[in-house]
Protein backbone atom coordinates (compact mmCIF):
# COMPACT_ATOMS: atom_id res chain seq x y z
CA UNK A 1 0.00 0.00 0.00
CA UNK A 2 1.38 3.38 -1.10
CA UNK A 3 1.07 6.59 0.96
CA UNK A 4 -1.30 7.72 -1.55
CA UNK A 5 -3.99 5.05 -1.02
CA UNK A 6 -5.85 6.92 1.65
CA UNK A 7 -8.35 4.30 2.31
CA UNK A 8 -5.63 2.59 4.49
CA UNK A 9 -5.71 5.84 6.98
CA UNK A 10 -9.58 6.28 7.16
CA UNK A 11 -9.72 2.17 7.26
CA UNK A 12 -7.31 2.51 9.88
CA UNK A 13 -9.40 5.12 11.86
CA UNK A 14 -12.64 3.63 11.59
CA UNK A 15 -11.26 0.59 13.18
CA UNK A 16 -10.05 1.66 15.89
CA UNK A 17 -12.86 4.04 17.06
CA UNK A 18 -14.01 3.43 20.58
CA UNK A 19 -18.11 2.62 20.94
CA UNK A 20 -20.39 1.27 23.42
CA UNK A 21 -20.72 -1.65 21.10
CA UNK A 22 -16.38 -1.89 20.61
CA UNK A 23 -16.16 -1.95 24.46
CA UNK A 24 -18.85 -4.67 25.12
CA UNK A 25 -16.90 -6.77 22.38
CA UNK A 26 -13.28 -6.03 23.61
CA UNK A 27 -11.59 -8.30 26.61
CA UNK A 28 -12.62 -7.69 30.20
CA UNK A 29 -9.21 -8.43 31.70
CA UNK A 30 -5.81 -7.34 31.21
CA UNK A 31 -2.88 -10.08 31.59
CA UNK A 32 -0.90 -8.44 34.40
CA UNK A 33 1.65 -11.22 34.05
CA UNK A 34 2.70 -10.16 30.92
CA UNK A 35 2.41 -6.85 31.36
CA UNK A 36 5.56 -4.88 29.72
CA UNK A 37 8.46 -3.30 31.39
CA UNK A 38 8.44 0.42 30.74
CA UNK A 39 11.93 0.69 29.49
CA UNK A 40 13.73 -0.70 26.63
CA UNK A 41 17.31 -1.69 28.25
CA UNK A 42 20.45 -2.80 25.83
CA UNK A 43 21.58 -5.31 28.44
CA UNK A 44 25.26 -5.25 26.70
CA UNK A 45 26.15 -1.82 26.87
CA UNK A 46 28.27 0.64 29.32
CA UNK A 47 26.16 3.09 30.08
CA UNK A 48 27.23 7.04 30.00
CA UNK A 49 25.45 8.08 33.37
CA UNK A 50 23.99 11.79 33.44
CA UNK A 51 22.99 14.65 35.64
CA UNK A 52 19.96 14.77 36.78
CA UNK A 53 20.53 18.15 39.48
CA UNK A 54 20.13 20.53 36.45
CA UNK A 55 20.03 24.41 37.20
CA UNK A 56 16.87 26.07 36.56
CA UNK A 57 16.95 28.33 33.81
CA UNK A 58 15.80 31.97 33.26
CA UNK A 59 12.69 31.15 31.31
CA UNK A 60 9.14 31.39 33.00
CA UNK A 61 6.99 27.84 31.61
CA UNK A 62 5.23 29.98 29.48
CA UNK A 63 7.49 31.58 28.21
CA UNK A 64 8.94 28.33 27.06
CA UNK A 65 6.10 26.56 25.49
CA UNK A 66 5.48 30.01 23.32
CA UNK A 67 8.81 30.31 21.93
CA UNK A 68 9.51 30.31 18.40
CA UNK A 69 13.09 28.47 18.03
CA UNK A 70 14.04 29.94 15.02
CA UNK A 71 17.19 28.73 13.56
CA UNK A 72 20.07 31.30 14.08
CA UNK A 73 22.64 32.20 11.51
CA UNK A 74 25.12 31.87 14.02
CA UNK A 75 26.44 28.23 15.34
CA UNK A 76 24.78 26.48 18.09
CA UNK A 77 26.18 23.72 19.06
CA UNK A 78 24.53 21.54 22.06
CA UNK A 79 26.47 19.68 25.01
CA UNK A 80 26.11 17.10 26.92
CA UNK A 81 24.88 18.94 29.57
CA UNK A 82 21.99 20.13 27.16
CA UNK A 83 21.16 16.76 26.01
CA UNK A 84 21.34 14.94 29.19
CA UNK A 85 18.85 18.18 30.08
CA UNK A 86 16.33 17.28 27.01
CA UNK A 87 16.27 13.72 27.52
CA UNK A 88 15.51 13.90 31.11
CA UNK A 89 13.04 16.56 30.83
CA UNK A 90 11.44 15.03 27.37
CA UNK A 91 11.43 11.33 29.46
CA UNK A 92 13.08 10.91 31.95
CA UNK A 93 11.80 9.35 35.27
CA UNK A 94 10.83 12.74 37.56
CA UNK A 95 9.09 11.12 40.34
CA UNK A 96 8.28 7.89 41.85
CA UNK A 97 4.54 7.10 42.45
CA UNK A 98 4.03 5.03 46.06
CA UNK A 99 1.10 2.29 46.12
CA UNK A 100 -0.88 1.38 49.38
CA UNK A 101 1.58 -1.28 49.22
CA UNK A 102 4.68 0.58 49.61
CA UNK A 103 5.85 -0.53 46.03
CA UNK A 104 7.20 2.59 43.98
CA UNK A 105 6.33 3.11 40.60
CA UNK A 106 8.58 5.45 38.44
CA UNK A 107 6.82 8.06 36.61
CA UNK A 108 7.93 10.30 33.77
CA UNK A 109 8.38 13.78 32.59
CA UNK A 110 5.42 13.71 29.68
CA UNK A 111 2.22 12.31 30.34
CA UNK A 112 1.46 9.01 28.74
CA UNK A 113 -1.67 6.65 27.84
CA UNK A 114 -1.79 3.96 30.32
CA UNK A 115 1.69 4.87 32.08
CA UNK A 116 3.31 2.31 29.93
CA UNK A 117 6.10 4.84 28.33
CA UNK A 118 6.19 2.88 25.11
CA UNK A 119 8.44 5.99 23.33
CA UNK A 120 12.29 5.63 23.16
CA UNK A 121 14.40 8.94 22.78
CA UNK A 122 18.20 8.11 20.15
CA UNK A 123 20.73 10.78 19.71
CA UNK A 124 22.65 10.82 16.29
CA UNK A 125 25.23 13.22 16.65
CA UNK A 126 28.39 14.16 15.23
CA UNK A 127 31.53 15.26 17.71
CA UNK A 128 30.07 17.88 20.61
CA UNK A 129 31.68 18.69 23.98
CA UNK A 130 31.36 15.73 26.04
CA UNK A 131 30.25 13.36 23.79
CA UNK A 132 31.69 11.72 21.08
CA UNK A 133 30.64 11.41 17.14
CA UNK A 134 27.73 8.25 17.60
CA UNK A 135 24.54 6.83 17.90
CA UNK A 136 23.21 6.52 21.23
CA UNK A 137 20.05 5.73 23.20
CA UNK A 138 18.59 7.37 25.77
CA UNK A 139 17.96 4.36 28.96
CA UNK A 140 15.08 6.44 31.08
CA UNK A 141 15.64 3.75 33.85
CA UNK A 142 18.74 4.68 34.98
CA UNK A 143 19.33 7.96 33.12
CA UNK A 144 22.05 7.33 30.97
CA UNK A 145 23.22 7.00 27.49
CA UNK A 146 24.29 3.87 25.62
CA UNK A 147 26.30 4.15 22.49
CA UNK A 148 24.93 1.89 19.70
CA UNK A 149 27.44 3.18 16.86
CA UNK A 150 30.91 5.08 16.86
CA UNK A 151 31.27 7.47 14.23
CA UNK A 152 29.23 10.39 12.63
CA UNK A 153 26.06 9.09 10.65
CA UNK A 154 24.11 12.22 10.65
CA UNK A 155 24.44 11.87 6.88
CA UNK A 156 22.05 9.25 6.80
CA UNK A 157 19.38 11.32 8.23
CA UNK A 158 20.33 14.45 5.99
CA UNK A 159 19.78 11.66 3.22
CA UNK A 160 16.87 10.12 4.44
CA UNK A 161 15.23 13.75 5.02
CA UNK A 162 15.80 14.70 1.30
CA UNK A 163 18.44 17.16 2.27
CA UNK A 164 15.80 19.21 5.13
CA UNK A 165 17.74 22.35 5.67
CA UNK A 166 17.63 21.89 9.30
CA UNK A 167 18.55 18.47 9.31
CA UNK A 168 21.41 18.73 7.32
CA UNK A 169 23.01 22.08 9.57
CA UNK A 170 21.80 20.15 12.75
CA UNK A 171 24.91 18.72 15.22
CA UNK A 172 22.87 16.24 16.83
CA UNK A 173 19.15 14.81 15.74
CA UNK A 174 16.94 13.44 18.40
CA UNK A 175 15.12 9.82 17.14
CA UNK A 176 11.74 9.49 19.04
CA UNK A 177 10.57 5.92 18.20
CA UNK A 178 7.68 3.84 19.35
CA UNK A 179 7.92 0.15 20.42
CA UNK A 180 4.56 -0.47 20.10
CA UNK A 181 3.59 -3.73 21.59
CA UNK A 182 4.21 -1.49 25.29
CA UNK A 183 1.46 0.11 24.47
CA UNK A 184 -0.37 -2.31 22.48
CA UNK A 185 -0.63 -4.69 25.38
CA UNK A 186 -3.90 -2.89 27.14
CA UNK A 187 -4.92 -0.74 23.72
CA UNK A 188 -4.61 -2.88 21.57
CA UNK A 189 -4.59 -1.47 17.95
CA UNK A 190 -5.96 1.77 18.90
CA UNK A 191 -1.93 2.03 20.56
CA UNK A 192 -0.95 3.50 17.06
CA UNK A 193 -2.63 6.73 17.34
CA UNK A 194 -1.37 6.77 21.38
CA UNK A 195 1.80 6.55 19.79
CA UNK A 196 1.53 9.76 18.09
CA UNK A 197 -0.30 11.19 21.27
CA UNK A 198 2.23 10.36 23.57
CA UNK A 199 4.87 11.18 21.44
CA UNK A 200 3.23 14.97 21.34
CA UNK A 201 3.33 15.41 25.17
CA UNK A 202 7.05 14.59 25.08
CA UNK A 203 7.87 16.51 22.18
CA UNK A 204 5.65 19.71 24.15
CA UNK A 205 8.34 19.28 26.63
CA UNK A 206 11.19 19.22 24.63
CA UNK A 207 10.08 22.26 22.56
CA UNK A 208 10.47 23.69 25.87
CA UNK A 209 13.39 22.57 27.38
CA UNK A 210 14.99 23.78 23.91
CA UNK A 211 13.83 27.08 24.23
CA UNK A 212 14.99 27.60 28.19
CA UNK A 213 18.42 26.15 26.92
CA UNK A 214 18.73 28.25 23.86
CA UNK A 215 18.79 25.23 21.43
CA UNK A 216 17.52 25.76 18.30
CA UNK A 217 14.88 23.20 17.20
CA UNK A 218 12.77 21.47 14.18
CA UNK A 219 10.60 18.43 14.05
CA UNK A 220 10.56 16.68 11.01
CA UNK A 221 8.01 14.51 9.91
CA UNK A 222 9.38 13.25 6.38
CA UNK A 223 11.99 10.72 6.10
CA UNK A 224 12.92 7.80 4.72
CA UNK A 225 10.93 5.13 7.43
CA UNK A 226 13.47 2.03 6.40
CA UNK A 227 16.92 4.08 6.33
CA UNK A 228 15.83 5.79 9.79
CA UNK A 229 14.58 2.48 11.30
CA UNK A 230 17.79 0.64 9.71
CA UNK A 231 20.04 3.12 11.33
CA UNK A 232 19.27 2.38 14.55
CA UNK A 233 18.99 -1.13 13.76
CA UNK A 234 15.43 -1.43 14.86
CA UNK A 235 13.22 -4.41 14.17
CA UNK A 236 10.22 -2.36 12.25
CA UNK A 237 7.96 -5.03 13.49
CA UNK A 238 8.50 -4.40 16.43
CA UNK A 239 9.66 -0.75 16.98
CA UNK A 240 9.74 2.16 14.60
CA UNK A 241 10.72 5.67 14.09
CA UNK A 242 8.37 8.31 14.34
CA UNK A 243 9.86 11.84 13.99
CA UNK A 244 13.55 13.37 13.92
CA UNK A 245 14.12 16.79 15.43
CA UNK A 246 17.05 18.81 14.87
CA UNK A 247 18.68 20.27 17.71
CA UNK A 248 21.21 23.34 17.81
CA UNK A 249 22.77 24.61 14.31
CA UNK A 250 25.73 24.51 12.21
CA UNK A 251 27.36 26.05 9.39
CA UNK A 252 29.70 22.20 8.81
CA UNK A 253 28.37 19.92 6.51
CA UNK A 254 28.40 16.11 8.11
CA UNK A 255 30.76 14.00 6.39
CA UNK A 256 30.30 10.55 4.88
CA UNK A 257 28.62 8.53 7.04
CA UNK A 258 30.67 4.71 7.76
CA UNK A 259 29.03 1.89 6.70
CA UNK A 260 25.41 0.63 8.43
CA UNK A 261 25.95 -2.82 9.07
CA UNK A 262 23.70 -4.61 11.51
CA UNK A 263 24.14 -4.55 15.23
CA UNK A 264 22.41 -7.34 17.04
CA UNK A 265 22.71 -5.85 19.78
CA UNK A 266 20.66 -7.79 23.14
CA UNK A 267 17.90 -6.23 24.83
CA UNK A 268 15.83 -6.99 28.11
CA UNK A 269 12.68 -9.05 27.38
CA UNK A 270 9.64 -6.91 27.42
CA UNK A 271 7.17 -9.17 28.37
CA UNK A 272 6.90 -13.10 28.82
CA UNK A 273 4.78 -13.01 25.22
CA UNK A 274 4.17 -10.46 22.37
CA UNK A 275 0.60 -10.30 21.03
CA UNK A 276 0.40 -9.26 17.34
CA UNK A 277 -1.36 -6.60 15.96
CA UNK A 278 -1.45 -6.36 12.43
CA UNK A 279 -3.43 -3.29 11.78
CA UNK A 280 -0.70 -1.48 13.89
CA UNK A 281 1.82 -2.87 11.34
CA UNK A 282 -0.31 -2.19 8.31
CA UNK A 283 -1.01 1.27 9.08
CA UNK A 284 2.76 2.28 9.65
CA UNK A 285 3.95 0.54 6.50
CA UNK A 286 0.83 2.50 4.24
CA UNK A 287 2.07 5.61 6.02
CA UNK A 288 5.52 5.27 5.03
CA UNK A 289 7.58 7.10 2.85
CA UNK A 290 9.66 5.17 0.86
CA UNK A 291 12.67 7.53 -1.16
CA UNK A 292 14.34 10.84 -1.05
CA UNK A 293 12.11 11.73 -4.06
CA UNK A 294 9.34 10.85 -2.43
CA UNK A 295 9.91 12.95 0.75
CA UNK A 296 10.83 15.55 -1.36
CA UNK A 297 7.71 15.84 -3.41
CA UNK A 298 5.95 15.28 0.19
CA UNK A 299 7.75 18.10 1.83
CA UNK A 300 7.06 20.85 -1.19
CA UNK A 301 3.14 20.16 -1.71
CA UNK A 302 1.00 22.84 -1.89
CA UNK A 303 -0.25 23.94 1.93
CA UNK A 304 -3.83 22.68 3.27
CA UNK A 305 -6.95 23.33 1.92
CA UNK A 306 -9.09 26.01 3.60
CA UNK A 307 -10.37 24.16 6.31
CA UNK A 308 -11.49 26.90 8.93
CA UNK A 309 -14.50 25.74 11.73
CA UNK A 310 -17.03 27.94 9.60
CA UNK A 311 -16.51 31.11 7.26
CA UNK A 312 -19.52 32.54 8.90
CA UNK A 313 -19.53 32.45 12.19
CA UNK A 314 -22.12 33.18 14.84
CA UNK A 315 -21.71 36.75 16.00
CA UNK A 316 -21.07 38.04 18.15
CA UNK A 317 -17.68 36.03 18.88
CA UNK A 318 -16.05 36.15 22.09
CA UNK A 319 -12.73 36.93 21.70
CA UNK A 320 -9.74 35.50 24.09
CA UNK A 321 -8.27 38.25 26.61
CA UNK A 322 -4.85 36.74 28.01
CA UNK A 323 -3.75 37.85 31.08
CA UNK A 324 -1.46 40.62 31.24
CA UNK A 325 2.31 39.35 31.01
CA UNK A 326 3.41 40.95 34.38
CA UNK A 327 0.18 38.80 35.89
CA UNK A 328 1.71 35.79 34.24
CA UNK A 329 3.01 32.57 36.54
CA UNK A 330 7.14 32.61 36.50
CA UNK A 331 8.04 29.21 37.72
CA UNK A 332 10.96 28.28 35.50
CA UNK A 333 9.63 25.69 32.85
CA UNK A 334 12.19 22.81 34.69
CA UNK A 335 9.75 23.46 37.80
CA UNK A 336 7.16 23.37 36.27
CA UNK A 337 7.97 19.98 34.29
CA UNK A 338 8.84 18.32 37.67
CA UNK A 339 5.23 18.91 39.01
CA UNK A 340 3.52 18.13 35.79
CA UNK A 341 1.28 15.05 36.70
CA UNK A 342 -2.16 13.86 35.79
CA UNK A 343 -4.82 15.00 37.56
CA UNK A 344 -6.81 12.03 39.24
CA UNK A 345 -9.66 14.53 40.36
CA UNK A 346 -11.04 17.68 39.21
CA UNK A 347 -13.24 19.88 41.87
CA UNK A 348 -15.87 21.10 39.58
CA UNK A 349 -14.19 24.95 40.62
CA UNK A 350 -14.16 27.69 38.08
CA UNK A 351 -11.13 28.44 35.80
CA UNK A 352 -11.02 31.84 34.71
CA UNK A 353 -11.87 32.72 31.03
CA UNK A 354 -8.16 34.92 31.11
CA UNK A 355 -6.11 31.38 32.40
CA UNK A 356 -7.90 29.59 29.67
CA UNK A 357 -7.34 32.52 27.15
CA UNK A 358 -3.64 32.40 28.36
CA UNK A 359 -3.01 29.45 27.98
CA UNK A 360 -4.99 28.70 24.51
CA UNK A 361 -2.50 31.37 23.12
CA UNK A 362 0.38 30.64 24.43
CA UNK A 363 -0.05 26.72 23.18
CA UNK A 364 -1.24 27.31 20.06
CA UNK A 365 1.83 28.08 18.08
CA UNK A 366 5.62 27.63 17.73
CA UNK A 367 5.53 24.37 16.35
CA UNK A 368 9.05 24.74 14.28
CA UNK A 369 8.79 21.78 11.78
CA UNK A 370 8.70 20.53 7.82
CA UNK A 371 4.66 20.25 8.05
CA UNK A 372 2.61 22.13 10.36
CA UNK A 373 2.57 25.40 9.96
CA UNK A 374 4.50 27.34 12.34
CA UNK A 375 2.20 30.74 12.92
CA UNK A 376 -1.10 29.40 11.03
CA UNK A 377 -3.81 28.00 12.67
CA UNK A 378 -3.50 24.25 13.42
CA UNK A 379 -4.57 21.44 11.51
CA UNK A 380 -7.44 20.43 14.18
CA UNK A 381 -10.20 22.85 15.05
CA UNK A 382 -10.48 23.34 19.00
CA UNK A 383 -14.16 22.18 20.06
CA UNK A 384 -15.16 22.99 23.86
CA UNK A 385 -17.28 21.51 26.21
CA UNK A 386 -17.40 24.62 29.20
CA UNK A 387 -18.49 23.23 32.55
CA UNK A 388 -16.87 26.23 34.84
CA UNK A 389 -14.78 29.15 33.16
CA UNK A 390 -15.87 32.54 35.24
CA UNK A 391 -16.77 34.57 32.36
CA UNK A 392 -18.39 31.76 30.34
CA UNK A 393 -21.69 30.83 29.97
CA UNK A 394 -21.63 26.70 30.13
CA UNK A 395 -21.85 25.20 27.21
CA UNK A 396 -19.85 24.11 23.90
CA UNK A 397 -17.83 26.47 22.05
CA UNK A 398 -15.47 26.65 18.94
CA UNK A 399 -11.91 28.42 18.63
CA UNK A 400 -11.41 30.31 15.47
CA UNK A 401 -7.98 30.40 15.98
CA UNK A 402 -7.44 32.90 13.28
CA UNK A 403 -9.74 35.52 15.13
CA UNK A 404 -8.37 34.69 18.43
CA UNK A 405 -11.85 34.43 19.56
CA UNK A 406 -14.41 31.58 20.44
CA UNK A 407 -18.02 31.06 18.73
CA UNK A 408 -20.55 29.89 21.19
CA UNK A 409 -22.30 26.81 19.82
CA UNK A 410 -25.11 25.91 22.04
CA UNK A 411 -25.87 26.48 26.02
CA UNK A 412 -26.23 24.18 28.20
CA UNK A 413 -25.05 22.34 31.42
CA UNK A 414 -23.04 19.19 29.62
CA UNK A 415 -20.63 18.02 32.76
CA UNK A 416 -22.69 14.76 31.89
CA UNK A 417 -22.05 14.35 28.53
CA UNK A 418 -18.32 15.27 28.80
CA UNK A 419 -18.15 12.34 31.11
CA UNK A 420 -19.91 10.06 28.92
CA UNK A 421 -17.91 11.25 25.92
CA UNK A 422 -15.00 10.65 27.84
CA UNK A 423 -15.54 6.80 28.06
CA UNK A 424 -17.90 7.82 31.30
CA UNK A 425 -15.12 9.00 33.23
CA UNK A 426 -15.74 11.72 35.94
CA UNK A 427 -12.63 13.11 35.14
CA UNK A 428 -14.35 14.83 32.20
CA UNK A 429 -17.73 16.13 34.07
CA UNK A 430 -16.03 17.56 36.22
CA UNK A 431 -13.25 19.47 34.48
CA UNK A 432 -13.45 23.06 34.11
CA UNK A 433 -13.32 22.40 30.35
CA UNK A 434 -12.89 19.60 27.79
CA UNK A 435 -10.82 20.32 24.90
CA UNK A 436 -11.58 18.42 21.73
CA UNK A 437 -8.88 18.61 18.56
CA UNK A 438 -10.98 17.77 15.73
CA UNK A 439 -9.53 17.35 12.34
CA UNK A 440 -11.03 17.46 8.73
CA UNK A 441 -8.90 13.75 8.19
CA UNK A 442 -10.34 13.71 4.14
CA UNK A 443 -8.65 16.97 3.81
CA UNK A 444 -5.59 16.65 5.79
CA UNK A 445 -4.97 12.93 4.39
CA UNK A 446 -5.58 14.45 0.45
CA UNK A 447 -2.44 17.10 1.51
CA UNK A 448 -0.34 14.35 2.80
CA UNK A 449 -1.36 11.34 1.95
CA UNK A 450 -1.40 8.10 4.84
CA UNK A 451 1.48 10.45 6.53
CA UNK A 452 -1.45 13.28 7.26
CA UNK A 453 -2.72 10.58 10.02
CA UNK A 454 0.55 11.11 12.02
CA UNK A 455 0.92 14.44 10.87
CA UNK A 456 -2.56 15.26 12.43
CA UNK A 457 -3.03 13.41 15.20
CA UNK A 458 1.03 14.29 16.40
CA UNK A 459 0.16 18.02 16.04
CA UNK A 460 -2.68 17.44 18.49
CA UNK A 461 -0.74 16.14 20.67
CA UNK A 462 2.40 18.75 20.60
CA UNK A 463 -0.37 21.29 21.29
CA UNK A 464 -2.27 19.39 24.18
CA UNK A 465 1.27 18.85 25.41
CA UNK A 466 1.82 22.46 25.86
CA UNK A 467 -1.91 23.20 27.53
CA UNK A 468 -0.52 20.39 29.87
CA UNK A 469 2.57 22.74 30.89
CA UNK A 470 0.51 25.70 30.66
CA UNK A 471 -2.26 24.47 32.81
CA UNK A 472 0.67 23.19 35.95
CA UNK A 473 1.95 26.73 35.17
CA UNK A 474 -0.62 28.58 36.65
CA UNK A 475 -0.82 25.02 39.36
CA UNK A 476 -4.34 23.88 37.92
CA UNK A 477 -4.71 20.38 36.75
CA UNK A 478 -5.26 18.37 33.48
CA UNK A 479 -5.39 15.07 32.08
CA UNK A 480 -5.73 13.38 28.62
CA UNK A 481 -8.36 11.91 27.98
CA UNK A 482 -9.25 8.84 25.55
CA UNK A 483 -13.26 9.46 24.00
CA UNK A 484 -15.85 7.89 21.97
CA UNK A 485 -15.30 8.98 18.87
CA UNK A 486 -18.28 9.33 16.45
CA UNK A 487 -20.49 10.50 19.82
CA UNK A 488 -18.17 13.12 19.80
CA UNK A 489 -18.39 14.33 16.43
CA UNK A 490 -22.24 14.09 16.72
CA UNK A 491 -22.61 16.25 19.73
CA UNK A 492 -20.66 19.27 17.92
CA UNK A 493 -22.74 18.40 14.96
CA UNK A 494 -23.69 19.72 12.61
CA UNK A 495 -20.98 21.93 13.14
CA UNK A 496 -18.29 18.88 13.55
CA UNK A 497 -19.68 16.74 10.81
CA UNK A 498 -16.83 15.10 9.15
CA UNK A 499 -14.65 15.85 11.24
CA UNK A 500 -12.62 13.35 13.61
CA UNK A 501 -11.56 13.77 16.91
CA UNK A 502 -7.69 13.73 17.65
CA UNK A 503 -6.89 14.25 20.87
CA UNK A 504 -8.94 15.48 24.22
CA UNK A 505 -7.98 17.32 26.95
CA UNK A 506 -9.81 17.96 29.93
CA UNK A 507 -8.75 20.99 31.93
CA UNK A 508 -9.89 22.60 35.64
CA UNK A 509 -8.60 22.55 39.85
CA UNK A 510 -7.05 19.27 40.63
CA UNK A 511 -8.79 17.67 43.90
CA UNK A 512 -5.45 17.57 46.33
CA UNK A 513 -6.18 14.58 48.59
CA UNK A 514 -4.47 15.40 52.17
CA UNK A 515 -1.63 13.98 53.17
CA UNK A 516 -1.97 11.88 56.17
C1 LIG B 1 -3.41 11.05 25.32
C2 LIG B 1 -3.68 10.68 26.73
C3 LIG B 1 -4.87 10.07 27.06
C4 LIG B 1 -5.13 9.73 28.38
N1 LIG B 1 -6.33 9.16 28.69
C5 LIG B 1 -6.66 8.93 29.98
C6 LIG B 1 -7.93 8.43 30.33
O1 LIG B 1 -8.78 8.17 29.48
N2 LIG B 1 -8.20 8.25 31.65
C7 LIG B 1 -7.30 8.52 32.63
O2 LIG B 1 -7.61 8.35 33.80
N3 LIG B 1 -6.06 9.00 32.32
C8 LIG B 1 -5.73 9.21 31.03
N4 LIG B 1 -4.49 9.72 30.70
C9 LIG B 1 -3.51 10.03 31.77
C10 LIG B 1 -2.47 8.93 31.90
O3 LIG B 1 -3.05 7.82 32.54
C11 LIG B 1 -1.27 9.46 32.66
O4 LIG B 1 -0.63 10.38 31.84
C12 LIG B 1 -0.29 8.36 33.01
O5 LIG B 1 -0.83 7.55 34.00
C13 LIG B 1 1.04 8.93 33.47
O6 LIG B 1 0.84 9.70 34.62
P1 LIG B 1 1.21 11.23 34.71
O7 LIG B 1 0.55 11.95 33.57
O8 LIG B 1 0.67 11.65 36.06
O9 LIG B 1 2.69 11.36 34.63
C14 LIG B 1 -4.18 10.02 29.39
C15 LIG B 1 -2.96 10.61 29.04
C16 LIG B 1 -2.70 10.93 27.73
C17 LIG B 1 -1.40 11.56 27.36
Amino acid sequence: MRNSETSAALQYHNATKHSQESLLAGPRFLDMANRPIPYKIYSSLEPIPLPTDFPLSDVAALDAIATFNTVPSDERIPDLQTLAQLCFFSNGITKWLRFASGALFPMRAAACTGALFHIELYIVCGDLPGLSAGIYHFGAHDNSLRQLRIGDFRQVLVQATAAQPAIAHAPAIMVCTSTFWRNAWKYRPRAYRHTFWDDGTILANTLAIAAATRVPTTIVLGFVDESVNRLLDIDVQHEAAVNLVALGHTNQEAPAAPPVVPLHLPTAQLSPKEVDYPQIWAMHQASSLTTEAEVAAWRGRPSLPEHRPSSSPREPLIPLSPLDPAALPNDPIETVIRRRGSTRQFTQEPISFAQLSTMLTHSLHSIPSDCFDPIGTPMSDLYFIVNAIDGLTPGTYVLHEEKQALEFLRAGNFGYEAGHLALDQELGMDAAANIYFMADLESVLARFGNRGYRVAQLEAAIIAGKLYLAAYAFRLGATGLTFFDDEVTAFFSPHAAGKSVMFLIALGHPYKRVRR
